[in-house]
């Protein structure tokens, strides 16, 4: 079977790139760990994991533009089949995004749409909200937009903090990243006019779920 490459971008902890890693998906091939960030904790992770990694700190480029070529320069020799976004901390442009259109995708801690971009768990918190969550999207130019791909709900405890909230969503964004991760790269997600599908099932309740906690 021809194994998938996929390449993943992260900047900081990287417990996501780890989940994927962890999951040993079995027709992907990890092509590539790049970080923005050379001092990543998941870049070392990843270079103690033995698998090929990149630094490519957007620091020493004059411009978002110079630092986006060097990163489709490493990103091209892999040919993936995904580039998977798992904390990336760059703002993409419009360049890169439609370069790689439907190829790139990203995972982000709220139901979108509801907060876009930086702090979610904080707005949430001071929003009242009662439910918050995970998001895995399609990546287009616009930020923490594109076509939605899966999203698990988690209730919001009294007692929670930003802090409580962001553990207990990155348990199930551990869960769930791999799965989708493994579903596209088989054809079962597809995406079609905009929005995404289970080719398997018609009625598809795994990658949109309400976990009581
Ligand atoms: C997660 O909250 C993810 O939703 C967001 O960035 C964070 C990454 O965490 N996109 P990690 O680096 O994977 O631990």
């Amino acid at each position: 079977m021809n194994k998938k490459n996929i390449v993943i971008l992260i900047s900081g902890i990287g417990s996501n790139m780890q989940s994927i890693v962890n999951a040993n998906i079995s027709n992907i091939n990890i092509s590539a760990i790049i970080s923005n960030n050379p001092k990543s904790e998941g870049l070392i992770w990843a270079q103690n994991k033995g698998l090929n990694t990149f630094c490519i700190n957007h620091n020493d480029f004059q411009t978002r533009q110079a630092f986006e070529y060097e990163l489709i320069k490493c990103i091209d020799k892999f040919n993936p089949t995904l580039i998977v976004l798992a904390g990336f901390k760059r703002i993409l442009s419009d360049l890169f995004c439609n370069k790689y259109l439907n190829k790139i995708i990203n995972i982000h801690p709220s139901l979108l749409p509801a907060f876009v971009g930086l702090n979610t768990h904080k707005r949430a918190l001071e929003y009242g909200c009662k439910i918050t969550g995970c998001t895995i999207h399609f990546v287009t130019c616009e930020l923490d937009n594109g076509p939605i791909i899966a999203q698990i709900a988690i209730p919001i405890k009294a007692n929670d903090s930003a802090d409580t909230l962001n553990k207990r969503t990155l348990e199930y964004e551990h869960q769930i990243y791999p799965k989708v991760i493994n579903d596209l790269v088989n054809d079962h997600l597809i995406l079609k006019d905009g929005k995404v599908f289970n080719k398997i099932k018609v009625n598809d309740f795994n990658t949109s779920v309400l976990i009581n906690i």
